[in-house]
């Protein structure tokens, strides 16, 4: 297993963080790291992402940063600069996974059937996000999957309270994504309070 790998299994669920504003990252860091939680896959769904990136890292060097809904290579010339300690993507994008392994960027690219495993695999990877997890069948899809590749999955996409701990059972699940430990009202409105007591409730239920 790989540091990253062997990091990401130990903290079990990954929050999915969309900000608006880069000015709140430190503060939203501060909250994570503080509850239990010392990670976030920021996404590139904002245009704040790319500070808000450097802000936590700039806050808090230990913590594990990635980048989220990354499709480009550009995003992930901006993801790297910013200082992240790997990449997601939403689906299997060839060009993108080749351009962070030239760049020796690890690289979670999303799939949801066999096929796209298959390609996956074929360019050396083994650690891939099930996604949109919920959608594509769930735990049964999962679990059919895992009795056919040796590969380790990140199920994100409608995992939410109710269902986590079913996926961190599957063998190959060795962490879970996920929006719902990081409402963006929370942040956008700066319920810091809140936000700590869902964190915590969260990483106290994957503990
Ligand atoms: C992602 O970007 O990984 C997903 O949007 C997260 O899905 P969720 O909002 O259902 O957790």
């Amino acid at each position: 297993m790989t540091t990253l790998n062997a990091r990401m299994a130990e903290l079990k669920v990954i929050p999915v963080i969309a900000i608006k504003d880069a000015d709140k990252a430190v503060k939203l860091a501060q909250v994570l790291s503080e509850n239990g939680l010392p990670c976030a896959e920021v996404t590139f769904r904002t245009e704040a992402a790319a500070q808000a990136i450097r802000n936590m890292r700039d806050a808090f060097p230990e913590m594990l940063i990635g980048a989220g809904t990354v499709l480009n290579a550009e995003q992930v010339d901006q993801a790297i600069d910013a200082g992240v300690d790997f990449i997601v993507s939403p689906g299997f994008n060839p060009t993108t996974v080749k351009y962070c392994q030239q760049r020796e960027m690890p690289i979670i690219p999303g799939v949801n059937n066999p096929s796209m495993v298959e390609q996956a695999m074929e360019l050396g990877l083994n650690t891939l996000k099930f996604f949109p997890a919920e959608p594509s069948g769930g735990v049964n899809m999962l679990k059919a999957m895992t009795a056919v590749y040796p590969v380790s999955f990140m199920p994100t996409g409608g995992v939410s309270p109710a269902n986590v701990k079913d996926y961190l059972a599957v063998k190959s699940v060795f962490a879970c994504g996920g929006t719902w430990m990081v409402p963006g009202n929370l942040i956008d409105e700066e319920r810091w309070d809140e936000l700590a007591v869902l964190v915590k409730e969260v990483a106290n239920v994957v503990a």
